[in-house]
């Protein structure tokens, strides 16, 4: 592995019992720590100017080409705190593969992997003090890649700049544990057949808060995209994979079809799942099945998955024209325990017998 020169000038650091104020309560997404990792990107110079620095706001110029034409792809990973005070990211090398494809679809650099891992661990190392330890506490770190080249023509920009921030988070879905409920977008789609479905680009969730938006009128917390062509086959949430569970213990989650992403969380179940004995059937799943298989009691489990979701158990299907509720049976034994068994491998609790975690 590649060692790269990162130049580091410190934060002011928050005082202790502050941040120690912020870390009992996080929330998602809405505190950061106080350091960020810049890179730059040139055609000419390729990837130079390593920094970790205060975080804070970045130069732009207007018309930078990210504000105009959506170069714009990120990752998501999170730093756990173990028990012994060490701290681990989970499977970091599978995100910047992951980034990489984005880059690819998106026209933007490739970076390389070991670039990307070492960035991570420098910020991690920077705000060491902020990683929680907390009951599903972590800080959630958000790389991305941004075009910035100052040019109107539409073509692929010839500067970009890539980026780490941190956040320390609690659960995404306030209220811990508990079943959600997801809205059926029947008009509007996240994703289509060549498009950017499976590459992670703020696009995709850029077309997804409007649906969004009517899952939450209609009291979901997570809106459910189908296949455009068939308008029933399941592709994935807002921000999520998903799995049904069959009540002979088969797990069914939607097959890589080029529009969906490729989870890393949903990889390691189908991993654990398999290495317990289940079977797990990557193929072409529909609501049409869902809804017989909870009618004659086949499906018994559903669940949403991803790093910021953890496992979250589905309680609801609900749409227009009808809902599935698997009522007071969810959250459902396996989601829970697969779910438990994820959680403790991150956290130190169970052994890492896959190599999956990288300790800062
Ligand atoms: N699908 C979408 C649209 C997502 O935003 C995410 C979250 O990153 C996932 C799936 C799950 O991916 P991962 O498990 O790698 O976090
Ligand atoms: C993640 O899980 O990392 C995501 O990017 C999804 C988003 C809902 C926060």
């Amino acid at each position: 592995m590649t060692a790269y020169s990162f130049t580091h000038t410190p934060a002011t650091p928050m005082p202790a019992e502050q941040r120690e104020a912020l870390l009992a309560d996080p929330g998602f997404g809405d505190i950061f720590t106080e350091h960020m990792v810049s890179i730059t990107w040139t055609r000419e110079a390729g990837w130079h100017d390593a920094e970790v620095l205060p975080y804070g706001p970045i130069p732009m110029d207007p018309a930078s080409s990210v504000l105009h034409y959506g170069q714009e792809i990120f990752e998501g990973l999170k730093a756990y705190r173990r028990a012994d005070g060490s701290i681990v990211t989970f499977r970091p090398e599978a995100n910047a593969r992951r980034l990489n494809q984005s880059a690819t679809r998106l026209a933007l650099p490739e970076i390389p992997e070991d670039l990307f891992v070492q960035a991570v661990h420098e910020l991690v190392t920077a705000d060491r003090d902020w990683v929680p330890s907390g009951f599903d506490q972590s800080l959630y770190l958000r790389p991305f890649m941004i075009a910035d080249e100052s040019f109107l023509g539409v073509r692929a920009a010839q500067r970009a700049r890539f980026m780490v921030i941190a956040s320390p988070a609690g659960p995404y879905f306030s209220g811990g544990v508990k079943p959600v409920s997801i809205w059926l977008s029947q008009t509007l789609a996240r994703a289509g057949h060549g498009g950017t479905g499976a590459a992670k680009c703020g696009g995709n969730y850029a077309a997804s808060l409007a649906p969004q938006n009517e899952a939450a009128e209609n009291g979901c917390q997570q809106v459910l995209f189908t296949d455009t062509a068939t308008e029933d086959t399941i592709d994935e949430l807002g921000g999520m994979n998903m799995f049904l569970v069959r009540a002979d213990g088969t797990l069914l989650t939607p097959k890589l079809n080029g529009n969906i992403l490729d989870g890393i969380t949903r990889r390691s179940l189908i991993q654990l799942a398999k290495d317990r004995g289940h079977s797990v059937e990557e193929r072409a799943v529909t609501v049409s099945e869902w809804r017989a298989g909870v009618a004659d009691g086949s499906i018994i489990e559903a669940f949403a998955c991803g790093t910021a979701a953890v496992i979250t158990p589905i309680g609801q299907l609900k749409s227009t024209d009808f809902t599935i509720d698997f009522g007071d049976k969810a959250p459902g034994e396996l989601t829970m325990s697969l779910r438990e068994e994820l959680t403790g491998i991150q956290t130190g609790a169970r052994e890492d017998r896959h190599n999956w975690l990288d300790v800062i």
